[in-house]
């Protein structure tokens, strides 16, 4: 990789070596009709995997008894966080048009992350494959009978393997051993360790790599590829994993006609997504592009030591750039985002629809943790914080924020233990004190 060549074409990539907070806007976004002609995922495939959603919904509600409320589909609140707002631009000095809202994913029900949305599809989809080609299952029945003895035996001869800095692990995991799957979860030196021991607890397999999220995805495509009843969920690749993330949106954009919330040309929409490898980001932005076309506007959100995605987008190099190769070190305390290699089908996917990506800090992410939980009583973890800054970042940039309705994507937070969220607390209100 010629790196001076590239300082040179992208002087940007010099603040970005530095680990400075950055915004980059996507100078070549499309009008969302154009963009999609050239897009390989269409709105039958989003509205396919809605569709099995809803036919398992019988049976989650069953498996899952959390899940019953909303009749066994997982989906999480949408609430507006005034409060959090007025902090927000006090603290850092700048103000911002428009209504601040938080999409709590940190309350999805059974993994409590966004990964939640594609992950637990995916493995759904590959159940009712393998049910349905066996004769066991159609599409007419009621998915309940998922829940027998009869077909967890049926699946125990099947194993499900990915790779993971966490929380995709954990969704993954607790799903696949619910139906009765053998898994087996390739976890990255950064993983926390409660999720490697929550999972332990589930009966799932970790094994555990000294090295990053890469190599970990790399070592369960190995292990799947020797065995032909294994499946490999795919987190730089899958599409079913993106359509299955993909399907927030049209749930999302019911939640804002509940709430009154207007998104139209004189009333749009921002949407922050905090992005690791890509998947669950982009598939919830395509999904959003896919429904509000040109009123919404979506920002990739990531940490300054692994900005990933925004490296691969801006010199459209995609999965052939890595941090290492700008010199960054990709170590982050937020770990679904620590990640150094961004997913080329997700950024070539997405080339032309996103609107731009940033960077901040985990000093930063931190005191927006304790900031929101002060003033809304929210707990997230590290990573689900990296939406925050967005509306920042625009205004200072003179983006027309008049009528706005800012949505932070909340992208994880509700599995993690007592212990752990009053020590990220306590960090980010030592950080605030400062
Ligand atoms: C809390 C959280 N937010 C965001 C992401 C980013 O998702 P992706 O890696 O699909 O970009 C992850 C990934 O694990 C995560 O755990």
């Amino acid at each position: 990789m010629n790196v001076q060549q590239l300082l040179k074409d992208y002087p940007l990539i010099k603040n970005i070596q530095n680990t400075e907070e950055v915004i980059w806007m996507n100078p070549i976004l499309k009008n969302t009709v154009d963009a999609l002609k050239d897009i390989s995922v269409t709105s039958d495939m989003v509205q396919d995997a809605s569709d099995r959603l809803d036919r398992f919904a019988s049976y989650l509600q069953i498996a899952f008894p959390e899940t019953e409320k909303s009749k066994g589909i997982i989906e999480s609140p949408l609430v507006e966080i005034p409060a959090m707002s007025s902090a927000l631009q006090n603290i850092l000095q700048t103000e911002f048009d428009g209504e601040l809202l938080l999409k709590c994913d940190n309350a999805l029900p059974i993994s409590g992350s966004i990964k939640a949305r594609g992950g637990i599809y995916e493995v759904l989809k590959i159940a009712e494959t393998l049910a349905i080609g066996e004769g066991l299952l159609t599409e007419k029945d009621d998915y309940a009978l998922l829940a027998s003895e009869e077909m967890k035996r049926f699946f125990k001869g099947y194993s499900i393997a990915v790779g993971s800095t966490g929380n995709l692990g954990l969704s993954i995991g607790i799903m696949s051993a619910k139906l009765g799957f053998q898994v087996t979860v390739h976890m990255s030196s950064d993983a926390k360790q409660w999720k490697k021991d929550m999972l332990r607890d589930k009966g799932v397999e970790v094994i555990e790599y000294a090295s990053d999220y890469s190599k970990a995805v790399e070592e369960g495509r190995k292990q799947a590829e020797k065995d032909p009843k294994c499946f490999f969920i795919d987190d730089e690749n899958s599409v079913d994993l993106f359509v299955g993330y993909a399907v927030a949106a049209s749930r999302l954009k019911k939640q804002l006609e509940q709430q009154g919330k207007v998104v139209d040309d004189n009333n749009p929409l921002f949407v922050y997504l905090p992005c690791g490898v890509g998947g669950g980001p982009g598939g919830v932005a395509y999904g959003l592009k896919l429904l509000f076309g040109d009123n919404v506007h979506c920002f990739f959100a990531e940490p300054t030591h692994s900005p990933c995605m925004l490296l691969g987008l801006l010199t459209r190099l995609h999965e052939n750039i890595a941090v290492s190769d700008i010199g960054l070190d990709n170590k982050t305390d937020a770990d679904g985002l620590a990640v150094g290699r961004p997913s080329g089908f997700v950024g070539k996917t997405l080339e032309h629809l996103i609107d731009g990506s940033y960077t901040i800090s985990d000093e930063k992410m931190y005191q927006l943790l304790a900031l929101l939980t002060d003033t809304e009583k929210i707990q997230l973890e590290p990573s689900a914080l990296a939406g925050m800054t967005g509306p920042i970042h625009l205004a200072k940039n003179g983006v027309n924020l008049k009528n706005a309705t800012h949505i932070v994507w909340a992208t994880g937070g509700g599995m993690v233990p007592e212990k752990a969220k009053e020590a990220y607390y306590e960090k980010g209100k030592l950080l605030l004190n400062r």
